[in-house]
């Protein structure tokens, strides 16, 4: 019999935008849990935190340990984990919150998750309204129309991997671009280009794709811009900014598959018409 240690982890997002998109269970952990430990860039979603939670740590100076010699994102990361970690073993119910969805494209939160598990204590993760979520919304795509890539834009350059043009292509972090070093929270013109030039392998430099910025409070202007490939390298991006790249070419349809599901329903009696 496995006995469940006394200790627990929840990984809650507080959603893109103050006021509004935290989920009612995600509320219900950050007021009732013993204590909450956040990651959350936005100034007045950290007071709300700081209110309501029982006890609080904020965990945004740890980004300072990137400065230290021999340390980068990675023991950033690995840190913030272990002081939930360190909470949930002193036997206490830890509400862990990050902005948007604490799943998606936040490693901690998978990292923290894992090992309390292989601790044998409880833990889980409660979905989130991310950055995706909004630009769905705000620009009016919808994933399923043409399908949808989602990838970092660091790991789209270093890697090969294959663009499907005729989908919808998101590269996230497109403002960290390049930083190998994992040291700095920035890019640069010169590996902006870079990553152009892969892009240019599959789409044209006249393409047109959009940075976007999802407003974080009600007073903040969403981003939505929309430029050329080509004059990528020349714009301002932020840690917050996505880049869209909508299909280049328009779907084709397979014609042995449909001429095969067709045959299949003829067998069965049906008529079948492609869509
Ligand atoms: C470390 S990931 C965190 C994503 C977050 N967990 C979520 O659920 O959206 C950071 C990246 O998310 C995207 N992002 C974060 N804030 C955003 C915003 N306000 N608008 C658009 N994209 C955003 C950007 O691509 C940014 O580089």
């Amino acid at each position: 019999m496995t006995i469940q240690k006394q200790g627990s982890l929840v990984c809650v997002g507080t959603g893109m935008r103050m006021g509004g998109q935290l989920t009612p269970i995600a509320q219900s952990y950050i007021e009732t849990f013993d204590i909450v430990v956040a990651a959350v860039p936005n100034i007045f979603t950290r007071k709300w935190l700081q209110g309501v939670a029982k006890e609080y740590i904020c965990l945004n100076s740890y980004y300072e340990d990137m400065n230290i010699e021999g340390k980068n994102r990675r023991d950033t990361y690995r840190r913030m984990a272990d002081t939930i970690l360190a909470e949930m073993r002193k036997g206490k119910r830890v509400c862990a919150a990050f902005y948007g969805h604490p799943g998606i494209f936040a490693c901690i939160s998978h990292m923290a998750i894992a090992d309390a598990r292989a601790e044998g204590y409880q833990a889980h993760m409660e979905p989130g309204i991310s950055a995706l979520d909004c630009l769905v919304a705000d620009l009016g795509i919808d994933p399923g129309t043409y399908g949808m890539q989602s990838m970092e834009s660091t790991q789209f350059m270093i890697y090969h991997r294959t663009i499907d043009t005729t989908a919808l292509l998101i590269l996230w972090q497109p403002g960290i671009a390049g930083e190998l070093a994992l040291k700095k929270l920035e890019t640069n013109e010169e590996y902006l280009q870079i990553l152009v030039n892969k892009l240019a392998r599959s789409y044209s430099l006249d393409h047109e794709v959009i940075l976007y910025e999802a407003a974080t409070d009600p007073l903040e202007k969403t981003r939505i811009d929309k430029i050329r490939l080509g004059d990528l390298p020349r714009m301002t991006l932020k840690q917050i900014t996505t880049l869209v790249i909508p299909p280049s070419k328009s779907l084709e349809r397979d014609q042995s598959i449909i001429d095969e599901l067709n045959a299949i329903a003829a067998q069965r009696g049906q008529v079948q018409q492609a869509a």
